[in-house]
């Protein structure tokens, strides 16, 4: 009798060990993190860098906007960085057609910063593709104090690996 108490409490403990182990590693799997995206509703090119970051594992939230001006404003985007869409993830802003691996980094890294941006609409950044040789761009940091370069990139490649090639 005191044998199968012990076998049973034996199992017990085996399947606490177990059951811990495994609800461990189930909340330790990070879920795909959620960046939500504020685009003009006629925006193609903000559609290509959405399946650009969903390919990359990204959960994408999309609201449309007339005017993302005010939403630049709001995240403290300078204007002179403005680009056709705007993002935000992680407490960052993401401003234009920033690779998916750059926005990794950052939330990785989390710098003192407002976020990231590519000016403009380089032609090969993601979103962006075309059959010409792509742009050199460069990733810029942005906070209300300063700006400087995070990456540089041409199209999808950053340069330090492309010169690395
Ligand atoms: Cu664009
Ligand atoms: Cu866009």
């Amino acid at each position: 009798m005191s044998k199968w108490i012990v076998g049973a409490l034996g199992a017990a403990l085996i399947a606490l060990v177990v059951g811990v182990v495994i609800v461990g590693e189930t909340s330790g799997q990070a879920s795909a993190q959620t960046i939500t995206v504020y685009k003009t509703p006629s925006c193609g090119c903000c559609t290509a860098w959405i399946k650009h970051l969903q390919r990359d594992g990204l959960d994408v939230r999309v609201f449309e906007r007339e005017d993302l001006a005010p939403v630049r404003a709001s995240l403290g985007v300078p204007d002179e960085l403005a680009s056709c869409h705007t993002a935000k993830i992680g407490g960052y802003a993401i401003e234009g057609h920033v690779p998916a691996a750059a926005i990794r980094r950052l939330l990785e890294e989390r710098p003192a910063a407002a976020g990231l941006s590519v000016p403009g609409m380089p032609m090969g950044s993601p979103g962006m593709e075309t059959t010409s040789p792509p742009d050199a761009y460069d990733v810029i940091v942005f906070s209300d104090e300063a700006q400087s370069v995070f990456a540089s990139y041409v199209g999808r490649v950053p340069t330090d690996q492309a010169s690395n090639q």
